[in-house]
């Protein structure tokens, strides 16, 4: 009866190129608001436990070969399958940790030179996330950190493309207070801080505010 006490949660995405930090921060961040006493879950693109999620592991691992089209459809579909719990744990008042989403769907894309504003097409009205952390951090930096691993895109020219395009895209978006961009060189320690203060606020912030699923709409 009393609207006033409705509280969902938020949504926050950590997104960025390969080995820029997002797993390590999402983790502890995750770890941090769960043991403040937070309903809290860690949600992470792609989803390889479902069929389609297992389609995209094998062409993630070299093997099975797919056309961009295609593989493009199928990371979005991924997304899609999952949006009913995403939306139902929400609106049950946990927050979310999601580790990759849309964005990185459009820019590995694009980076391969399929066009924009076709790639955003299959993920509009999707969840829109209440804040985006992007790590940022050049491809220079994220090479010294051990190499890249032996998957499909984890090749130097193309991650320079990957950050090329993740950049296009936040230059097309309407909605640049979206976008929180950290300087992922800091150390871990300092870029937890930050993050747990963002989140806290973020947190709550948008607990009164409606659910949006209007993602680049
Ligand atoms: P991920 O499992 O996050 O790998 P990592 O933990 O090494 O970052 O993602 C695997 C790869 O899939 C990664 O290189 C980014 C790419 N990707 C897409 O091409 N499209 C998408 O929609 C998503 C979510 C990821
Ligand atoms: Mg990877």
């Amino acid at each position: 009866t009393n609207t006033a006490t409705y509280k969902r949660g938020a949504f926050i995405l950590f997104e960025g190129c390969d080995r820029t930090g997002k797993s390590t921060q999402a983790n502890k961040l995750f770890e941090y608001l769960q043991s403040t006493g937070h309903s809290v879950k860690l949600w992470k693109f792609p989803d390889r436990t479902t069929p389609i999620g297992q389609t995209i592991n094998a062409y993630l691992t070299n093997n099975q070969e797919l056309d961009d089209k295609a593989i493009h459809l199928l990371f979005s579909a991924n997304r899609w399958e999952s949006l009913p719990k995403l939306k139902n744990l929400l609106l049950g008042g946990t927050t979310l940790i999601v580790d990759r989403y849309a964005y990185s769907g459009v820019s590995y894309s694009v980076a391969k030179g399929l066009d924009l504003d076709w790639c955003r097409c299959p993920d509009i009205g999707l969840l829109r996330p209440d804040i985006i952390i992007f790590m940022d951090l050049s491809i220079e930096e994220s090479e010294k950190r051990g190499g890249f691993g032996e998957e499909r895109y984890e090749k130097k020219n193309f991650q320079e493309k990957v950050c090329k395009s993740f950049s296009q895209l936040k230059q097309k978006d309407d909605d640049d207070s979206l976008w929180k961009f950290l300087d992922a060189k800091q150390s871990v320690e300092r870029l937890h801080e930050q993050i747990v203060k963002i989140s806290l606020d973020l947190i709550e912030n948008c607990s009164q505010l409606p659910l949006k699923e209007d993602l680049w709409k």
